[in-house]
């Protein structure tokens, strides 16, 4: 039954839209104080007060008294590469120590140690540690997520990975957005011929995913020392040519102009942007591109948080996600996300939950159909033990989502 009714909310956090918010859009949450919710069959069909009578036969629904509780939409995290064989532990007392992240990935470490162990796993394995990660990511609220291959550099194990993620989309009972990151780092097998690699995404990888319909998204990791400028546009121009939705890895470590590329090629979202130039930060603004920005990465690196506050104020759409991946932030904690967006990024408690819920939808293109409550949407809500969206980053590091529930049905009571 798909059928649940969740009464007498203390708040129904709507997050009410149908598109990314931008700036001062991103504080108002929309919010019912006593608010009922009715999904039917799977979707979102009222949205009440508490004085409104409850206008469908009750007994056909499964109900939550929810007295005390606030309710939020799913949260969307729109970043993240949840599908890889191997941990990194080693690099990560490397790090402690004072290597770079960039400089243990020059040293052929990195992306290319994981994509070692990722190509070594067999499909199983790969399914099978991806849906404990799913798992983990429902306990905390997580409703959709975003998925990147990029861990295989080479034919066989980029579909492996995206494989994978088709048939956990068909398992689990989270939502998956895959996105093809052919171009997330030059396998040794290409060192030297970073232009042919390009011509091999182009020729071959986009158009067999693209006819198989394996990912939505395509990505690049536009970086000094991996992708340049120009090798980003040539593959990213290719994949809108087959149809993908663009994203792309921008600014992260070094200023290299990927915000204005992103504008430029009206990419769905540009990720990282820690280093992200003022122009850069225009160009997001002026073609609507998403900014999605990742604290935990920030943190996890001891790289300066992106300038969160400045893309705000200017009229960005903020989004925020966990990017959750085995070497630069092994963590999906959407706690410890909320404590440092507020804490350390300036973002206030309500910018943070748009961030995190309508704009990470808009960030994967769903924002029509998630990141809200609104008449119409997928049935996709968490209740949280307290009864307000303000205790997310005040209660520090602590899991508070006490219920999820997915197209109407309960999946998650913590
Ligand atoms: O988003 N920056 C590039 N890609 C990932 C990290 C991948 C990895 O280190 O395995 C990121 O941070
Ligand atoms: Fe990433």
């Amino acid at each position: 039954m798909n059928n649940l009714i969740i009464k007498d909310a203390s708040q129904v956090v709507t997050c009410s839209g149908f598109a990314g918010k931008r700036g001062e859009e991103m504080s108002d949450l929309h919010i019912i104080e006593n608010g009922t919710v009715v999904v039917t069959d799977g979707r979102i069909t009222h949205v009440l007060r508490q004085s409104e009578p409850i206008p469908v036969n009750e007994s056909e629904y499964q109900i939550i008294h929810a007295e005390g509780k606030a309710v939020l939409p799913g949260f969307v995290d729109s970043h993240t590469h949840f599908v890889f064989g191997g941990y990194r532990e080693e690099e990560f007392s490397w790090r402690m120590r004072g290597d770079s992240y960039m400089e243990i990935m020059q040293r052929g470490g990195g992306i290319i140690n994981t994509t070692k162990a990722t190509r070594a796993a067999s499909e199983e394995e790969l399914f099978d540690l991806g849906m404990q990660r799913l798992d983990a990511m429902m306990k905390l609220g997580i409703t959709t997520v975003e998925g990147k291959s990029g861990y295989g550099l080479d034919r066989e194990t980029e579909l492996k990975q995206l494989r994978v993620m088709r048939r956990l989309q068909q398992t689990h009972p989270m939502d998956i957005v895959a996105t093809y990151l052919g171009a997330h780092a030059v396998p040794p097998e290409w060192k030297g011929k970073e232009d042919d690699f390009i011509d091999f995404q182009i020729l071959e990888m986009l158009p067999h995913v693209a006819k198989e319909k394996l990912a939505e998204c395509a990505d690049v990791f536009c970086e000094k020392n991996v992708f340049t400028v120009e090798q980003s546009r040539r593959y990213l121009n290719a994949a809108k040519e087959q149809g993908f939705r663009l994203k792309i890895h921008a600014d992260e470590m070094t200023s290299l102009g990927g915000a204005e590329l992103a504008a430029e090629l009206r990419c769905l979202s540009a990720d990282h942007l820690l280093q992200v130039s003022d122009h850069g930060i225009r160009a997001l603004v002026d073609a609507g591109v998403v900014a999605t920005l990742l604290p935990l990465t920030a943190f996890s690196l001891r790289e300066p948080y992106a300038r969160a506050r400045t893309m705000i104020d200017a009229g960005c759409i903020v989004a925020l996600a966990t990017d959750f991946n085995p070497g630069s932030s092994f963590s999906a904690s959407v706690p410890l996300l909320f404590a440092l967006a507020c804490i350390y990024m300036q973002l206030s408690p309500e910018e943070a939950v748009t961030a995190f819920t309508i704009n990470g939808a808009a960030a994967i293109g769903r924002a029509n159909w998630i990141g809200s409550i609104d008449v119409g949407k997928q049935g996709d809500l968490i209740l949280l033990q307290f009864p307000s969206y303000k205790f997310l980053p005040y209660h520090v590091g602590m899991n508070i989502v006490d219920t999820v529930i997915k197209q109407g049905k309960q999946i998650v009571k913590n």
